[in-house]
């Protein structure tokens, strides 16, 4: 062990991030091996890299900003609606479409003890954790379309086992056991936002947390899933995220348009506050992408043929990807973001510390820089009240109340 405490701590020298040994001396022995071993698993070289590529990014100046083209639900006429729900149908009785959840987030505004995923909503009377919402859903898609849809669901190394546990205690919610595949995303080291310092969570525990949904592509190819996928006869991929409790995982409409017009497709809300920090979908030279709130001036955001506003569609997580777009994307390096998170930390004194405001940088892959891969996405914009409520923080617009409140409505509307 002695010749691995000198191999880490010479690294540690380097990279400048030797204070993670300071308590090691007062660590058990199994403590000290397994610090040591989480050690020498990091990457310090690309850690310390993101830290310091990702402080001031120029905003590019040279890219051509076009909008991009996008249907409304609600404006389509009523026969070409039924026309393409039809097909959409079609698609969906042919078992070769499946749901993939990422739940590998932190979740660090919600604050939930255990994955997000096991945060229950009071459904008066009966309480339904997030991941139950979601498996109904898949449950009433399977009775309607006589399928049984794979589930896949993307964890981290820090929730996968409290995940599959959960699963466990609730019988898997009678969804077909075998039809459910757990998969553990990346991680990453994080950092002090004051310092790039890599943050312990314990005295013996580096704190890594997951590499951002992005990864979600590269870690299905780790995992053997894409091959699989194939191998079952997986077409279709709805790719969404665990905290939407108005989420359509299998929606007739939305699979028939983006089968029809290209590979990957995502649904959109309209940004009703011009001046709201949303990104909007638009295209950069020439490829789908999300353009950053910081590069929305007025001009773009009040830009508008006829009634149609061309900078004003949301991104709400939920995708449709073809297994060859996953294929592609898994193929290719996403860059990273840095996503400025609340993490406890352990001090230089040895204290654990709960900050009341974010203090840390978590690197982070993000699936929208998969669009510009392809020459086209199909943009579905939806009704927010109907399909986007989401559960991020413990009160306000995206809180447990106003979820249970939207959900509540649209369950018995
Ligand atoms: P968010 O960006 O809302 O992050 O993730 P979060 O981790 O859930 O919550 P905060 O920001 O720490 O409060 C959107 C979706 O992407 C998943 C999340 O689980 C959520 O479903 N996600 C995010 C991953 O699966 N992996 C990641 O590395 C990041």
């Amino acid at each position: 062990m002695d010749s691995l405490y000198e191999q880490v701590k010479n690294v540690l020298e380097k990279y400048n991030q030797q204070h993670l040994l300071n308590f090691y001396d007062e660590l058990s022995d199994v403590e000290k091996q397994k610090l040591l071993s989480q050690l020498s698993e990091i990457d310090f070289q690309k850690t310390n890299n993101l830290y310091e590529s990702l402080i001031n990014i120029p905003i590019p100046t040279d890219e051509l900003v076009e909008p991009l083209d996008y249907y409304i639900k609600s404006e389509i006429p009523v026969k070409e609606r039924r026309e393409l729900e039809n097909y959409g149908t079609s698609l969906l009785k042919q078992s070769n479409y499946a749901v993939l959840t990422m739940a590998g987030g932190q979740g660090t505004r919600l604050g939930h003890k255990g994955p997000k995923g096991t945060f229950e909503l009071n459904l008066f009377p009966k309480k339904a954790s997030l991941f139950e919402i979601l498996a109904d859903k898949i449950k009433q898609a399977n009775k309607r379309y006589g399928v049984t849809i794979p589930w896949y669901i993307m964890t981290s190394e820090n929730n996968n086992a409290d995940t599959i546990k959960f699963f466990e205690e609730k019988n898997y919610f009678d969804y077909d056991k075998n039809m459910i595949f757990f998969f553990i995303q990346d991680k990453l080291p994080i950092v002090s936002a004051d310092n790039g310092k890599i943050l312990l969570s314990e005295p013996y525990q580096v704190n890594e947390a997951s590499n951002g949904n992005g990864n979600l592509f590269e870690a299905l190819e780790i995992n053997g899933l894409i091959d699989q996928m194939k191998e079952s006869g997986i077409k279709w991929v709805f790719v969404s995220g665990i905290d939407n409790t108005l989420v359509k995982v299998a929606d007739p409409l939305f699979l028939a348009l983006t089968a029809k017009n290209s590979q990957i497709g995502a649904k959109t809300i309209f940004k009703k506050d011009p001046y709201s920090k949303d990104w909007v979908f638009c295209r950069k030279n020439g490829k789908p992408a999300m353009l950053g709130y910081e590069r929305i001036t007025d001009d773009i955001t009040n830009a508008k043929v006829g009634d149609k506003y061309l900078f004003r569609e949301v991104n709400i997580l939920c995708h449709l990807f073809s297994i060859d777009a996953i294929e592609k994307i898994a193929n290719v390096k996403l860059p990273y973001h840095r996503a400025t998170k609340k993490n406890t930390y352990i001090n230089d004194e040895g204290m654990k510390i709960v900050p009341d405001s974010p203090n840390s940088y978590k690197f982070e892959t993000f699936i929208f820089d998969s669009f510009k891969f392809f020459d086209n996405i199909t943009l579905l914009r939806v009704q927010e009240e109907k399909e986007f409520a989401p559960i991020k923080d413990p009160v306000g617009v995206y809180s447990p109340e106003t979820a249970t409140k939207l959900f509540l409505k649209e369950e018995f509307n």
